[in-house]
């Protein structure tokens, strides 16, 4: 049971982080667009990635916390409680795309390609430190 449950975790990671790689990657060049047809197909590009992201997320998240479910001996392990915070971390890294989406709708976009160059990294931390956490379980204290 469990071990299926974590098969599909990680499947629907994989998926989310298909999104929060690739989404504020289509930001970089949506912010040095200029024609008004490259404009709306970013438009449309976005809102439909968003859209398959906040679905991998969720099913990810309900995978991971029907393991908890079957077994709640999981939330005494500190690795799983900072697992946790940084996942919250990476929710709050979803909402802010959803806001920048939205300027980039509302053509109030104030941000340049290089600084979503910077904001695409940060998944990529958030992940290494994820994964480590969830695999290599330290222990703390
Ligand atoms: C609310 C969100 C989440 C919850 C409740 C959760 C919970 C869990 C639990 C209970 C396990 C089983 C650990 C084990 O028995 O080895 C697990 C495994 C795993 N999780 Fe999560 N998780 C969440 C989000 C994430 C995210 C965002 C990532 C990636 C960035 C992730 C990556 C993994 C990986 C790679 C494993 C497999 C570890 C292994 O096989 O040793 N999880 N998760």
């Amino acid at each position: 049971m469990l071990i299926w449950l974590k098969a599909f975790h990680v499947i629907f990671v994989v998926t989310w982080f298909a999104g929060l790689f690739y989404l504020p990657r289509l930001f970089v060049y949506h912010a040095s667009a200029k024609d008004a047809v490259s404009l709306e197909r970013f438009v449309v590009m976005e809102r439909r990635l968003y859209g398959i992201t906040t679905i991998g997320g969720a099913l990810a998240i309900l995978f991971g916390v029907s393991m908890i479910v079957v077994q709640p001996q999981y939330l005494s392990a500190g690795w799983l409680r900072a697992k946790l915070v940084l996942v919250v971390l990476l929710i709050g890294y979803q909402h802010m795309c959803r806001a920048l989406m939205r300027a980039f709708r509302e053509g109030r976009n104030t941000r340049s390609d290089r600084w979503y160059r910077w904001f695409n990294e940060a998944p990529a931390l958030l992940l290494i430190a994820i994964v480590i956490l969830a695999v290599v379980k330290p222990s703390f204290g």
